[in-house]
Formats: C-alpha cells, structure tokens, sequence
C-alpha cells in the first residue's frame, strides 16, 4: 500500500494526512478546491514547524513529510490509491455525493472509508460503488495526539477490507478498537451523554461552567472539562450526533440539553468561532455565563 487519499482538509482530514504521511504514505489531500487543499496543507506545516522547535523531528524530517502530501483539485489522481478517507463536513448528504464521485475512480481492490462520527456506515455505504469495500474509520481531534482509532464495520464491509484497514491503522502505530455500526460507535455513544449532562447541569444552575469543568477535570482525572471539551470539538457537532443519538434510538436519555440548542442557534458554536461556552478573543478563555 504506498497511497492514501484524504477528502476534506479540515482539521480531522489535515490530521489524516499528517499521521498518514508520517507512516510513509504518499497523500493525496482534496477539499472543494484546490486552494483549500493547499490551505490545509500549510496548517500541516505550520504545525511540524512547532514539532522541530519542540525537537520532536528534525527539519529533513518535517520536509520529507511534507513532501509525501500532495494538495489535489480533483479525485482523479487517487485513483492509484489503496485506500481513501473521507473527513468531510459531518453531514450525510454531502458524503453521499463525495462516495458517490469517488465511485468512479476508485481502484478495483481499494477500500472506501469515513471518518464520520456517527452516521451509520451501513446507510452511507449503499452511496459508494461497492459496500463491501467501505468501512467506518473514526479518528479523534487532534488527530496527530490522540492515540485511538475506532473501527466500524457495516453490514456488507468484507473481511479484507477490515484486515486493510488494519494494517492502516496499525502502521499509524494508533490503537484499533472494533465497533458495530450502533448509534455513535464506542466514543461518542458515551462521551456525548456526559457532555449533555453537564449542559443540562449548567443549565438547571447547578454550577457555573468554570466549576462543572473544574470538577471534572479534577474529579475525574479527564484532561478538559465536558465544556471546554465541546467548545474544543464544535457545539454544532456534539448537538448533531446527539440529536443522532436521540433519533436513532428514541431513547430520552439521549435527548438534547435545551442550553446546547440555544448556543447552537445563537452560533456560538465553541472554539472555531470564538465564541461557545466560553470567550476566546483575549488571551484567556472567559466563560460566557
Ligand atoms: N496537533 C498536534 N499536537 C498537539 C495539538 C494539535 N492540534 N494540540 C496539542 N498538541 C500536543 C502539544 O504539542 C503537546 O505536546 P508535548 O507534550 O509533546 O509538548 C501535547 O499535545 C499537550 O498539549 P498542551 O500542553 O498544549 O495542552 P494539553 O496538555 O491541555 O493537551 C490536548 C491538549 C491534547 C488537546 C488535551 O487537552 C486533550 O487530550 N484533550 C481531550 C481531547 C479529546 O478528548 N479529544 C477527543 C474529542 S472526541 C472526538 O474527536 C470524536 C469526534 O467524533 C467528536
């Protein structure tokens, strides 16, 4: 396997190809054009840049990294790719057209697979050309940091597409777990009810979010707490795969927290605009109720 294509070049596609191209894998990174696949491509560099300072790699390394990623304005070039990521926008009908074009130049033998978070990977893969070559590949934000990677497989994935995948993520040096295609797989099946519950507890006014974080931060050991973690992730995300949650299953457990609705509606949608449970425009994060 010498090629990876990643679709999206977001912050989980940029990571994608980070990691995928320091495993040695020659990439091919696309977004809606090419500028935004090159966009992605200097955020990679920037962050190898910060690597080197840190001594983490030298700088022939960073380059040579660097050189294996290579910024593509359509899909047609990775049609001598084994395998093909998508990290797009998490939603479904924008996959769907992206499977959906990339049928028509994946390789006969490669493997089709999303990163996405919680949309059933049985359903998507009735888009692609062939269901028995596609597969659920679930990394974790930031992607080069975070040493798990979820793998679910849909009703029709055949077994070689589980051992190609495999051997992926192995070389990724990542941890693999193994998930049926249920409603939010492993992770987000259990962290999404913890970061609605402390919505609803910031909500019923049951402590300010500095405290509701604090102490699960330092009661649990976790590294962030539930609200700076979803300010960390996207408001907008954690609503979309709870409301995935909560449809899915019609269980009430799994219902969203009003407050989570209303930063949704009102934007507020964390980190990437500024603004969520907390303020990120000065030097330090100022929580916003
Ligand atoms: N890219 C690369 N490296 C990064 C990074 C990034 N975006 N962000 C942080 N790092 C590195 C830093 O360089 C540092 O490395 P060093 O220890 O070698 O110097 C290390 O990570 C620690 O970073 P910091 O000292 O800046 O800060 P923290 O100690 O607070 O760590 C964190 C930051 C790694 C993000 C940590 O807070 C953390 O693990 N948070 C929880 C993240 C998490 O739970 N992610 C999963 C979200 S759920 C998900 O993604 C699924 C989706 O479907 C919703």
């Amino acid at each position: 396997m010498r090629a990876v294509g990643v679709i999206g070049a977001g912050q989980m596609g940029a990571g994608i190809a980070q990691v995928s191209a320091s495993a040695g894998y020659h990439v091919y990174l696309s977004d809606i054009d090419l500028a935004r696949a090159e966009t992605g491509k200097a955020g990679i560099a920037k962050a190898l840049g910060k690597l080197v300072e840190k001594e983490k790699i030298t700088q022939p390394d960073a380059e040579a990294l660097l050189a294996r990623i290579e910024p593509v304005g359509s899909y047609a070039p990775m049609a001598d790719a084994a395998l093909i990521i998508e990290a797009a926008t998490e939603r479904e009908e924008i996959k769907r057209k992206i499977f959906e074009a990339v049928g028509t130049i994946l390789g006969a033998d490669a493997v089709l697979a999303s990163n996405t978070s919680s949309i059933p990977i049985t359903r998507l893969a009735q888009a692609s050309s062939d269901p028995a070559r596609f597969i659920g590949v679930h990394f974790f934000n930031p992607v080069p940091v975070m040493g798990l990677i979820e793998i679910i497989r849909g009703l029709a994935t055949s077994d070689a597409t589980v051992d190609l995948v495999r051997r992926y993520g192995e070389a990724l040096g990542k941890q693999l777990v193994f998930a049926n295609d249920a409603p939010g797989f492993i992770v987000n099946r259990v962290l999404m009810p913890m970061i609605n519950e402390a919505c609803f507890a910031l909500g019923e006014g049951v402590a300010s979010i500095r405290d509701i974080d604090t102490a699960c931060r330092l009661g649990l050991n976790h590294p962030m707490g539930p609200l700076t973690l979803a300010d960390f992730i996207g408001l907008d995300t954690c609503l979309e795969i709870t409301n995935v949650l909560f449809t899915s299953t019609g269980d009430p457990k799994f219902r969203p927290a009003p407050l989570l609705q209303k930063y949704v509606e009102a934007g507020w949608y964390g980190r990437k605009v500024k603004r969520g449970f907390y303020d990120y425009n000065g030097e330090e994060p100022v929580p916003t109720r």
